[in-house]
């Protein structure tokens, strides 16, 4: 069946409670169940089935030719690799046009030397780093802020340690929006704070970390009409949810055995094993990954609650770490992603300051390159290897979040040896060593220059 012969229907959604099955068409301004407490999914009741897909006109074979022609569209909801896929996402009203800025279509890379690092075959990235704003969040902010200006907002607002607050500025900027950012004073990367700034956002640097930016803003949406882009908001994390679509995609539809995932507020964790396990009951795809979430040992909350609680319940952390990007210690999405956990039987791991500024190294070294939270699955891929849980000859595709240029900080201070200068992990550093190129500062000579490049190659550098 061709596109041609496809009806342009998209499944009808509602919201549904994660823990008491409440259904409503409207979230409160804190998008929790009014029941419960808890958050709310998008459901597609009627679609979750291959019959449902047929009932509505479509099979599995003919969505995935649907999408794939689109690709060849100038539309501008076709260019985008999040729209492209709306069968599968909530329906806006007939009219209106999504805020987009074409994001999505983000490359999967191969990283041979990552792989060796690991102990494993072949390991392959999927570069959400390489979205218009330069993190995965662009996926989700094209929906939700859709969403918003359909509802008429004028003001959205996020709490964030930078990259959603870069991505919300910019959409709400192209959407036509008002845009006001709480992040957590001095511990978010200047690249991060200086986009918001350019893309007009009122931006709040709040005395607190995170999860004190998040308590402040859900006070605040009660009382002024002000909508919320946090991943809380389920909107969010279904166009969040499009990677998983266009990774299977790149992949001809056959699961890889591993997806490895970073774990902050948790909300891509869960968006992304939405979308596989409503791929597979789709008959889209007919094996499901094991998605494994690894966080970093300064901001462990979830892996905490799953090793030493089952999973039963989350006791908030005060967190820290350089990866400042997962910086986040009270998990909003914690029950989604645990689901996600269980169904894929993944694994959650934590993986300390050195192994993330190591392996962020080892990501560079293979011409990609990311910022400090994503290199944290890299780090913990040699952890799942060691621990047996990932075979060598297994396929593993690691979700890379932020581009390498979002905290050019840490990386200078890497090579130049003194990011850990004065802290207790300053000890253990030594296999830092042989990853660190600092720069040369030398008179403008040829000589000069030569002579470096003769005593690198002494050092019988394996490049
Ligand atoms: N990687 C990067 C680069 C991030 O910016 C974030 C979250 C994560 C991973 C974790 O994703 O929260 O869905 O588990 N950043 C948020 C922000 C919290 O405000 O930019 P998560």
């Amino acid at each position: 069946m061709t596109h041609s012969t496809l009806p342009e229907t998209q499944a009808a959604s509602r919201l549904r409670c994660i823990q008491c099955a409440y259904e409503a068409d409207h979230a409160a301004a804190d998008f929790r169940c009014p029941n419960c407490g808890n958050l709310f999914e998008v459901a597609f009741p009627g679609w979750q089935t291959p019959q449902g897909l047929r009932a509505a006109g479509y099979t599995a074979q003919g969505l995935k030719d649907l999408w794939r022609e689109r690709k060849s569209s100038l539309a501008p909801a076709d260019t985008s690799g999040v729209w492209r896929f709306r069968e599968l996402l909530p329906n806006l009203k007939p009219g209106c046009d999504p805020i987009t800025l074409r994001e999505g279509n983000t490359a999967l890379y191969d990283l041979p030397r990552c792989a060796r690092a690991a102990g494993v075959r072949a390991l392959q990235a999927k570069h959400q780093g390489m979205n218009p704003t330069a993190s995965f969040k662009d996926t989700g902010m094209t929906t939700a802020a859709s969403f918003a200006r359909q509802k008429g907002f004028r003001w959205v607002a996020c709490a964030s340690t930078g990259n959603t607050s870069a991505s919300m500025a910019a959409y709400a900027a192209r959407g036509g929006m008002r845009s006001l950012v709480l992040i957590p004073d001095g511990k978010i990367s200047w690249g991060k704070l200086s986009q918001s700034l350019d893309y007009g956002a009122v931006t709040c640097q709040l005395r607190t970390d995170f999860d004190g930016c998040a308590k402040v803003l859900n006070e605040l949406v009660k009382r002024r009409p002000i909508y919320l882009l946090n991943s809380v908001n389920p909107y969010r994390l279904e166009g969040q949810k499009t990677a998983a679509i266009e990774l299977l995609e790149q992949l001809n539809w056959q699961s890889p055995d591993h997806l490895i995932v970073p774990g902050g507020n948790l909300g891509n964790s869960s968006a992304l094993g939405k979308a596989l396990l409503e791929m597979k009951d789709l008959g889209l795809i007919s094996g499901l990954p094991k998605l494994s979430v690894i966080q970093a040992e300064g901001a462990n909350p979830f892996y905490r609650s799953v090793r030493e609680h089952g999973g039963k319940t989350l006791i908030p952390t005060a967190a820290d770490t350089l990866a400042t990007a997962i910086r986040i210690g009270n998990p909003a999405s914690w029950k989604k992603a645990l689901r996600v956990i269980e169904t894929t039987q993944g694994m959650v791991e934590q993986v300390s300051e050195v192994e993330i500024a190591l392996a962020k190294a080892e990501i560079g070294s293979d011409g990609v390159g990311c910022e400090p939270a994503s290199a944290v699955t890299l780090a913990g891929l040699k952890k799942l290897v060691q621990q047996g849980f990932v075979q060598p000859d297994e396929t593993t595709v690691l979700i890379l979040t932020g581009h390498v240029l979002k905290d050019p900080e840490f990386t200078l201070k890497f090579h130049r040896g003194d990011l850990f200068t004065g802290t207790p992990q300053e000890k253990d550093t030594a296999p830092l060593v042989p990853q660190q190129r600092a720069p040369f500062v030398l008179d403008a000579t040829v000589d000069a220059v030569l002579k470096t490049l003769d005593q690198f190659e002494a050092q019988g550098e394996n490049v």
